[in-house]
């Protein structure tokens, strides 16, 4: 066990104070697992004082032999899985991490200190509210009819690649359209053949950065590389809010103070891989970030229940997730409730809570109310219960969000 302390920036968002702060420190468990058999390759042993590191043989012949080390739960041993076993949980509804061990040692996900309390005063509303007043769904219906067209969007299909492509064009169009913004569109490559792809507008300092994201990839649970996934809701709702976010601030000629940016991940539906990557990437190289919102399903109202949007509580920073509650009483229609946990890798902002980061995640309604026909080919706009009026008020929520922490 090794003792580590933590810095973390309060921002403007709290109370208006704004700093660096030191926590007290924490505990932070280096994670040694050791292989319990050679031939069946099932279980990791995970404890705090086993000093029997993984070989990096025994990860090299694993991976070999195309087996991925899994983070079923927080704080519990990460297993071997093969593909086949992965599809298999996911189609028991069973959420995980692909780990990635560095090659003697694996850190397993660490509990770092959550934010203060926020203060619940959105403090821009004429101007943000005038730039809801452009959100056009008309925008988010051609885009969302664009990408559910691709056969999938699966992190190894050619059309999980076709529909990464076009989300760059789409969006690097928009940057383009508003040179003045110095927006900048890039892919974001992985060690798969489908990237992810970061959209960024420079802030006029280079403060921590506020990070919107979405998965942009889609995935059905009988025959994932070639089988029919459109993915309207999951996650195709949660991308085009972005796009429509991203290309009604740039019209408004915003200019943040510190850097905002959008996100689209590639391989949520694989173990928050995309994601996961680029909060490392973003940890490892001293990054800061302000606050992250996930937006994973936004276009489904169960029939027959109250229109709401579900906060989600887990894996999320309570301070930043207070704050959402009142952009929401601030720009939204809708109310929002707690919604039950959604449990563990439920989405992308568990990769950013996992890195230190605070992140939040509002959802279509409360967990479980959320719509039925995700992972397969029904995941379109004509399932019953699929609301653009619904989906619009998370790209309004988007907006907010962007405008209020970047500038
Ligand atoms: C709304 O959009 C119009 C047309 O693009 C633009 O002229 C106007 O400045 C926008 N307003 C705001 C507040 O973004
Ligand atoms: C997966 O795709 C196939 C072929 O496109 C389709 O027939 C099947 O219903 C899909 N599976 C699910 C779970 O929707």
């Amino acid at each position: 066990m090794e003792i580590h302390s933590q810095r973390r920036y309060i921002t403007d968002i709290y109370g208006g104070r704004q700093g660096w702060r030191l926590h007290s420190t924490q505990p932070r468990c280096r994670i040694y697992i050791m292989k319990l058999s050679s031939t069946f390759l099932g279980v990791a042993l995970v404890a705090l004082s086993v000093h029997a590191a993984i070989s990096e043989a025994e990860l090299k012949e694993n991976r070999a032999k195309g087996l991925r080390l899994l983070s079923l739960k927080d704080g519990v041993d990460p297993v071997w899985k093969t593909e086949d076993d992965k599809l298999a949980l996911l189609r028991a509804h069973i959420r995980f991490m692909s780990t990635t061990p560095a090659p003697r040692l694996l850190q397993l996900p660490i509990r770092l200190p959550r934010s203060q309390p926020a203060d619940p005063a959105p403090s821009h509303q004429t101007q943000v509210k005038a730039i809801i007043a452009n959100i056009t769904l008309a925008n988010m219906q051609s885009h969302l009819g664009s990408l559910t067209a691709f056969n999938n969007r699966y992190y190894k299909s050619q059309t999980g690649v076709d529909a990464t492509n076009w989300i760059v064009k789409t969006v690097g169009d928009i940057a383009a359209k508003y040179p003045t913004s110095q927006a900048t569109v890039k892919a974001f490559a992985h060690t798969w053949i489908q990237s992810s792809i970061v959209a960024r507008i420079p802030g006029t300092t280079n403060g921590p950065v506020t990070i919107l994201g979405a998965h942009m990839d889609s995935i059905n649970l009988s025959n994932p590389t070639s089988g029919r996934a459109p993915g309207a809701d999951d996650d195709g709702s949660g991308s085009v809010n972005l796009i429509e976010a991203f290309r009604t601030l740039l019209a408004s000629g915003f200019k943040p103070t510190t850097p905002v940016e959008f996100h689209w991940y590639s391989a949520e539906e694989a173990g928050l891989l995309g994601s996961q990557a680029i909060a490392k990437s973003y940890k490892s190289a001293g990054t800061q970030v302000k606050a992250m919102l996930q937006l994973d399903m936004t276009a489904y109202v169960k029939p027959g229940s109250t229109e709401v949007i579900g906060l989600i509580p887990d894996y999320v920073d309570a301070g930043l997730t207070t704050y959402i509650g009142s952009l929401i009483t601030a720009y939204s229609r809708l109310p929002f409730v707690t919604s039950p946990k959604c449990g563990y890798a439920c989405s992308d902002h568990g990769s950013w809570y996992n890195q230190g980061y605070p992140s939040a995640f509002p959802f279509e309604t409360r967990f479980g109310d959320h719509n039925p026909t995700i992972h397969s080919a029904s995941d379109t706009t004509a399932a019953t219960g699929f609301s653009w009026s619904h989906s619009l008020e998370y790209a309004k929520l988007a907006v907010a969000f962007a405008y209020e922490l970047g500038i």
